[in-house]
């Protein structure tokens, strides 16, 4: 089974709650009404009832068994709009703005108020918005996870070569939050992207922490910047394989790995490339998507208190609801 069905078995298992904020695009209505119709997850669509039964008609969205909340009639509304003023009042924000911010026409505040209060288990948004602001929204409100600082996001690219990785997959990060971490943060993006590869793929991470030199074959500034993250990440985490500095070669290339860095439990076999900044990460997985044939199966934004993840606005219907079933396992731990 791939690894797509894979999470999506796992989802259907203990049917979780996701809201979509973004109904205005037609691609959400059509994904709810699947992933509803298949036992995916239960799904809320933020909007006017009416209006969506009437658009969903229109292009053929089944939406039977998916909770349609309107923000603007809802009880929840003050309690939010309460909750998001004491949350942002360090900027400022009183109860009056918060309330104007949750009713906004994106309703990515309203999504993200549900899921920092457990009303959903996780959101999914971004086919409409662009990445910065669901990622504000979702830093803003839902915050991070207990003990960690820098939120980053992982992509799932599976590659037809089974040779690579775990049968082909591999996980990149971080492929689009953070434009350029410190030593710390990119630590912490090892560590955070060594447990999501145990929850998505259900084995332990190999992490390889990439840059031009491998193990001290070059000195650079930004050489070092990697170092120090891989001292970090180990001591952060020692029960966890992460290894580095290393030339993408050497992390994926076994005959490489034994020339270049002998010994290490990762060179050679990494199932999880942490790239050193977003330049190389972006455009590492959109290399490997558009010139190696792989699939850029599913994104991920990992190290928020809840999930709350991103989509490409390209998205199609199929891409919203592989995301959602990995937002519901993800919300699964
Ligand atoms: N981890 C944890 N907290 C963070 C992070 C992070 N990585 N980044 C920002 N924050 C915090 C900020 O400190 C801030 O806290 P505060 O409001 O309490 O002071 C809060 O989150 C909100 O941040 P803002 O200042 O409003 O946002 P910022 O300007 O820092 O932008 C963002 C954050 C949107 C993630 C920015 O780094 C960004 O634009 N990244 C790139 C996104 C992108 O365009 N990616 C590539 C394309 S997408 C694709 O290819 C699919």
């Amino acid at each position: 089974m791939d690894v797509i069905s894979q999470i999506k078995q796992n989802a259907r298992r203990q049917p979780q709650t996701i809201v979509l904020p973004e109904s205005y695009d037609d691609r959400m209505l059509l994904a709810a009404g699947r992933i509803a119709g298949e036992g995916l997850a239960r799904i809320v669509l933020l909007g006017d009832p009416e209006s969506l039964l009437n658009r969903a008609e229109t292009v053929g969205a089944d939406l039977s068994r998916v909770t349609l909340l309107a923000p603007a009639a809802s009880a929840l509304l003050q309690d939010y709009a309460e909750e998001l003023a004491d949350l942002r009042k360090h900027k400022g924000l009183t109860v009056g703005e918060a309330c104007k911010q949750l009713l906004a026409l994106d309703q990515l505040h309203f999504a993200a108020m549900m899921v920092r209060k457990g009303d959903a288990d996780g959101a999914v948004a971004g086919a409409f918005n662009s990445t910065g602001d669901v990622l504000r929204a979702a830093l803003q409100v839902v915050g991070t996870a207990p003990g960690i600082r820098t939120v980053s996001s992982v992509m799932l690219m599976v590659t037809p070569r089974p040779e690579l990785g775990e049968n082909g997959t591999l996980l990149f990060a971080d492929c689009v939050v953070n434009p350029r971490p410190d030593a710390q943060a990119l630590a912490e993006i090892a560590v955070t992207t060594a447990r999501s590869c145990r929850s998505l793929l259900g084995v332990e991470a190999r992490a390889a922490m990439l840059s031009f030199s491998t193990m001290g074959s070059a000195d650079h500034e930004e050489v070092r910047r990697v170092r120090q993250a891989v001292q970090i990440a180990r001591s952060l985490a020692p029960e966890l394989l992460i290894d580095g500095e290393m030339q993408l070669d050497a992390a994926i290339v076994p005959q490489v790995a034994s020339q270049k860095a002998p010994g290490s439990p990762v060179a050679g076999r990494a199932n999880t490339l942490i790239f050193p900044d977003l330049n190389a990460g972006n455009i590492g997985y959109k290399l490997t998507e558009r010139i190696a044939g792989a699939q850029a199966a599913g994104l991920m934004v990992q190290g928020l208190a809840r999930p709350f993840n991103d989509m490409s606005r390209g998205c199609t219907v199929e891409d919203i609801v592989s995301t959602v079933a990995m937002t519901a396992v993800q919300s699964l731990g």
